[in-house]
């Protein structure tokens, strides 16, 4: 049988500890705060935000959110950043991504305080997650090594296939596959749009993770029996319904769960993980700055 991982129940649990460490922090008068900041008018980079903003009120974090309009030189944003960074009851920035084209994401990125990269995006953060001594793991990917976790599926000794080589995603998995420790030490394979013969690397995979924003791109035919698949793909396909588009993920679920044996589903598999993470990020910009 296979089976449905459930992300609400694992992320639930996470969130727990958050809170119990939120509240930990508030007994020593450290008040965690996020504050979110989104330049663009793209609804589903809305959504996102705005859920990460209700898990803050639920946790007890702190949350402000700042909005730009996307036609608003890069300057106005630079200038926002600026101001955070030098805010001490804000412990953790998020620049919701992607900014708009007129604004060099890389520039944002270094712009935020290193301290208070509570995504694990600026460089200095990537160095030290390459070098085995992250200070913030990437949400999304720390999320799938919690999902991991909790299912007891073991990534030591085994093939880990990451599809897709995003600097959110593919690339921090790969690297947190590949360290040292408790949810490494996998033989890892990243595969991309350039891959020749994709599906014979799917198919070595113990664990494949999906992460390349293609709708439904990896069908039942391209994973191994018993393999675990962690669908990270979050795409809006159009459709007839009122909303007039359904999620779907990089997995063809109904094909897939006939020869994996454990999937996430989407949505409720890796989404609820990163917002999770993203609060133990903040939890933990908090305590750094604090301490
Ligand atoms: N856009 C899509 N995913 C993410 C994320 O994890 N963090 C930020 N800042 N932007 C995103």
């Amino acid at each position: 049988m296979t089976r449905t991982i459930d992300g609400n129940e694992i992320a639930d649990g996470i969130s727990a500890d958050v809170k119990a460490s939120v509240e930990t922090l508030r007994d020593a008068d450290v008040q965690p705060g996020l504050a979110t900041v989104l330049m663009s008018d793209d609804g589903a980079s809305e959504t996102y935000v705005s859920m990460k903003q209700r898990a803050c009120e639920e946790l007890g974090i702190e949350g402000s959110h700042v909005e730009i309009d996307p036609d608003e030189p890069a300057a106005v944003l630079f200038d926002r950043i600026d101001e955070l960074n030098g805010d001490p009851s804000v412990h953790g920035i998020l620049v919701q991504m992607p900014v708009p084209d007129h604004v060099d994401k890389r520039t944002v990125l270094e712009r935020i305080d290193p301290t208070k990269d509570v995504d694990g995006f600026h460089p200095e953060n990537v160095g030290r997650l390459v070098a085995g001594n992250a200070r913030y793991k990437p949400c999304t990917p720390h999320g799938v090594q919690q999902i991991l976790a909790a299912e007891g599926i073991e990534t030591e000794g085994k093939d880990a296939v990451v599809v897709g080589r995003s600097d959110i995603v593919g690339k921090p998995m790969a690297n947190l596959f590949v360290q040292y420790g408790d949810g490494g030490n996998a033989t890892t394979t990243v595969c991309h749009s350039r891959t020749e013969d994709l599906a014979t690397k799917t198919r070595q995979a113990d664990i494949l993770v999906a992460a390349a924003g293609v709708p439904e791109m990896i069908d039942g035919e391209m994973i191994k029996a018993g393999a675990t698949v962690i669908d990270v793909g979050v795409n809006r396909v159009d459709t007839d319904t009122d909303k007039g588009y359904e999620l779907v993920g990089d997995v063809e679920f109904e094909s897939a769960k006939e020869t994996a044996s454990a999937i996430t589903p989407v949505p409720g598999g890796v989404g609820p993980l990163t917002i999770a993470m993203l609060m133990y990020n903040t939890v933990k910009a908090a305590s750094l700055q604090s301490g």
